[in-house]
């Protein structure tokens, strides 16, 4: 019986003859050969069909078939150098399974509107297959990385009673009569999770009703978020360094073909390494005085500012400190100087700003009391919330990495919407 063979799995079957389940990327001809591109989700592989060998009848069906059709090919595995994966497919035997219609993805240039209209199609192509090959490897060290150092994954609720970063992106929902909200962050069931297990993590969509449109935001998103009992900013921001300094040492080992597709210069990738520089958020603002976007004290960044920062240090940066009038409710205050928040951004390189949200969490009850009346919340759905801070209530801190973001910044591509599936932003939600 001749096996199906995955193409990622030519190298054990040099020689033999293999079948593969796939789809007809793209065809050219010369005469008496034909030079079929398979795809069978896990790489690319040429047969070449001769007329000679497999008869008029099945050479002429070969000539027949369009971009995307869906084929069961039966061929002898060459090992080749020069060709693109290292091998190639002697073709004896082709049956067609659909014969696509005319596929609208064509090999010229197109739109990104139209491509973004196409979503389900354009997933077949190969820069949206090494951006989420890379996305599924990165998400892989996120997860190890917790994994391996003790930490439990305990999953936070989507649907919630709360808000958790400030009511004005909050995607609301009727739920049997009563309000309910789509989660912005894990992080506040990472808490009673974290005083139940020590260290936890969770990982999950989250959604923000972000009107703007820009190229750094989504409406749904992805986060990784750990917390941890007895950790302050300090030992937040040495986690976040050296989390950061994994993952991207991980995708680097795991995703150099995808990461040579897209082009991406590997350099400043391969700069991630401790310690990253730290800035006082008054060292920022001091910074953006002489800038072309400077900033007044008291201001949160604007993606401008985020850019001008990050392109004077050849790593990741951290701003800590920032005002505590500009970051969310939970934010431990500094004890010398309470206008400032123990929180800590990370902004990657290059322009590309802010990956990371994180800090220490208030832990006395009364002050977290106070917070929650002076931002408005209402305080009948933070009662379990407030109850931590009456049992057993220690310093506690964590973090929210964007998956989306991060990855944009490792592919070194433009805009985020290219690194999620299906993105949803304010103007879509189709496909
Ligand atoms: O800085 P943020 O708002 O922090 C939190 O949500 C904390 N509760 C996390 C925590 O401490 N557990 O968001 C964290 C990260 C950002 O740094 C960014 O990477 C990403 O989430 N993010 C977005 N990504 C895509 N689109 C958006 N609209 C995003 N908003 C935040
Ligand atoms: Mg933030």
């Amino acid at each position: 019986m001749v096996p199906w063979v995955r193409i990622v799995d030519f190298a054990a079957h040099v020689g033999a003859e293999v079948e593969v389940k796939g789809w007809l990327y793209s065809r050219r001809s010369s005469g008496k050969l034909q030079f079929l591109l398979l795809r069978d989700g896990s790489g690319l592989v040429q047969a070449v069909v001769s007329a000679r060998d497999v008869g008029p009848e099945l050479f002429e069906l070969c000539g027949r078939l369009t971009q995307e059709s869906s084929v069961i090919v039966r061929g002898l595995v060459r090992a080749d150098p020069r060709a693109p994966g290292g091998y190639e497919l002697t073709l004896t035997g082709l049956v067609p399974v659909q014969i696509s219609e005319e596929y609208p993805i064509t090999p010229k240039e197109h739109g990104s509107s139209f491509l973004l209209d196409h979503r389900h199609l354009w997933l077949r192509s190969r820069r949206p297959q090494a951006i989420l090959r890379v996305r599924h490897h990165l998400i892989r060290a996120c997860r190890d990385y917790f994994d391996e150092r003790g930490y439990l994954c305990v999953d936070s609720p989507i649907l919630t009673p709360n808000a958790c970063e400030g009511t004005t992106t909050l995607f609301e929902t009727e739920y049997f009569g009563q309000k309910a909200y789509l989660s912005q962050s894990g992080q506040l069931y990472q808490e009673p999770a974290a005083m139940a297990f020590g260290r936890t993590y969770c990982f999950g969509p989250t959604f923000r009703a972000e009107r703007s449109k820009t190229r750094r935001h989504l409406t749904e998103f992805w986060m990784i978020e750990p917390e941890i009992a007895y950790y302050t900013l300090s030992d937040v921001m040495d986690l976040m360094e050296d989390f950061v300094c994994a993952i991207v040492a991980r995708v680097l080992e795991s995703c150099r073909p995808e990461l040579e597709l897209l082009e991406r210069d590997l350099k400043p990738l391969e700069q991630v390494q401790k310690p990253f520089p730290r800035l006082h958020y008054d060292q920022a603002v001091e910074r953006l005085a002489a800038s072309a976007e400077p900033m007044t004290w008291g201001e949160d960044f604007g993606g401008g500012h985020e850019t001008l920062l990050t392109q004077q240090f050849d790593r990741p940066l951290f701003v800590h400190h920032f005002p505590s009038q500009v970051k969310a409710f939970y934010m431990q205050p500094d004890p010398e100087r309470p206008e400032c928040a123990l929180g800590a951004d990370l902004l990657a390189p290059e322009g590309y700003g802010e990956i990371i949200g994180g800090g220490q969490r208030i832990h006395d009850l009364e002050l977290l009391q106070r917070r929650i009346q002076e931002h408005q919340l209402p305080e009948q759905a933070f009662r379990w919330y407030l109850d931590l801070r009456r049992y057993g209530s220690v310093p506690h801190g964590g973090f929210g990495m964007g998956i989306e973001r991060a990855l944009t910044w490792i592919c070194g591509i433009h805009h985020l919407r290219e690194t999620i599936p299906f993105p949803r932003m304010i103007y879509r939600l189709y496909p």
